[in-house]
């Protein structure tokens, strides 16, 4: 009787487990193939490439660092209501100062240079705009700035 039970047990144990390896494989096999489709997908993700010189990618990845901090710098100046300290960061860290229009002139795909002034002169709308002292107009201005920095990420690697 027990001998019959255990049996019983040890056949539905070893269905169920290869029931579940069956399904392991079935859908694991799908699973892996998304994965190396997405790893390939990293290498060439359509985004546009500048085909930068490795000291060319160093030097555009500390400006973009810089870039970020900027950013970071006129929301604090923002919440503080310290519009000046906003104002001067805009204008000297995003703005078409000259050695950023010197920058954007290297590089010889035309779309990015032309997105990458337009962007720097955005900058120097925010700087005009912070002057104002408007929060709302503030966060307008540097959403448009914003909009820029997506735009061009979403388009162009190195
Ligand atoms: C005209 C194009 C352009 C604009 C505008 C732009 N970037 Fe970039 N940025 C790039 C490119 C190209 C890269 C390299 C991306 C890649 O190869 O995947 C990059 C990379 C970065 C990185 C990565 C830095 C690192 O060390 O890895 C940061 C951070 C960044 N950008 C911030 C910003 C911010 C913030 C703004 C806007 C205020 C901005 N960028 C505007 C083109 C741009």
């Amino acid at each position: 009787m027990i001998i019959k039970y255990v049996t019983a047990l040890l056949a539905i144990l070893f269905f169920l487990g290869a029931t579940l390896n069956a399904y392991a494989d079935e859908n694991g096999a799908p699973m892996g193939k998304m994965m190396h489709h997405n790893m390939k997908h990293s290498m060439n993700d359509g985004r546009v490439s500048l085909n930068l010189s490795p000291q060319m990618k160093q030097h555009q990845l500390s400006n973009m660092r810089s870039h970020l901090e900027a950013v970071q710098t006129i929301i604090s100046s923002i919440a503080e209501g310290d519009f000046d300290k906003g104002s001067e960061i805009a204008h000297s860290k995003l703005g078409l100062t000259e050695e950023m229009k010197n920058m954007c002139n290297m590089f010889s795909n035309n779309d990015f240079k032309s997105l990458g002034l337009a962007f720097h002169e955005s900058g120097d709308v925010l700087g005009d705009v912070l002057k104002t002292k408007d929060t709302n107009k503030s966060l307008r201005a540097l959403q448009t700035t914003l909009g820029y920095c997506v735009q061009c990420h979403a388009t162009f690697r190195q």
